[in-house]
């Protein structure tokens, strides 16, 4: 009898291994119209990565979980912190865990009314993500902030209900971290 050998994360640096792995690289160049200052994007080297997701190549069908980190790096966009781009899942039941691996930031949740609420993501925290419920990484520190994910592989992603944006907007200012409630969420 062998012992099957799993896949693995490295808790420090968030990196997955020994298993079949897709990844998807977003670059300032795809995150056309997320920031406030668009101006200020496009003035931006566009090959510059936000964030790299790394998921686990494991099955689609209904019932079972997909497993992913996503590594959110430092900088700003007109001062707004770097982010995801942030989704509701198709399926909008269907909610989602968070839990933070290295680095300094905050998960940005926003219910179908344009509630938004913010946790401090840090080494060690747990978000558990309910249905009915849009989300979104910011990193608010100067290293990569790395996020693991466990979600229902049926969840699926809608990006375009939220294309104006959340409610709440995250900048740096005076090296203090400031919320701006936005009026066309
Ligand atoms: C999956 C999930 C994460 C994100 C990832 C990238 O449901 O929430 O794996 O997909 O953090 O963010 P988005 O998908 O908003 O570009
Ligand atoms: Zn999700």
């Amino acid at each position: 009898l062998t012992f099957i050998q799993p896949p693995q994360v490295e808790w420090a640096s968030g990196a997955l291994a020994k298993g079949p792995l897709l990844r998807k690289s977003t670059r300032i160049q795809d995150l056309i119209e997320v920031f406030a200052d668009e101006p200020a994007r496009q003035q931006l080297a566009g090959e510059h990565v936000v964030y790299d997701v790394e998921m686990l190549a494991t099955s689609s069908a209904e019932g079972e979980l997909y497993t992913g980190v996503t590594h959110l790096y430092p900088g700003h966009v007109g001062g707004e912190y770097f982010m995801t781009r942030g989704h509701f899942h198709a399926r909008r039941e269907q909610g989602e865990v968070y839990f933070g691996l290295r680095g300094k930031g905050l998960l940005l949740l926003q219910n179908e009314h344009g509630q938004a609420r913010l946790e401090n993501v840090f080494a060690g925290s747990i978000h558990i993500i309910p249905g009915f419920t849009a989300h979104r990484l910011i990193n608010t520190g100067n290293e990569v902030l790395s996020a693991l994910a466990v979600w229902p592989a049926i969840a699926g992603h809608d990006y375009a209900a939220l294309a104006k944006g959340f409610t709440l907007r995250v900048f740096e200012e005076n090296q203090q971290i400031l919320v701006r409630e936005v009026q066309n969420g």
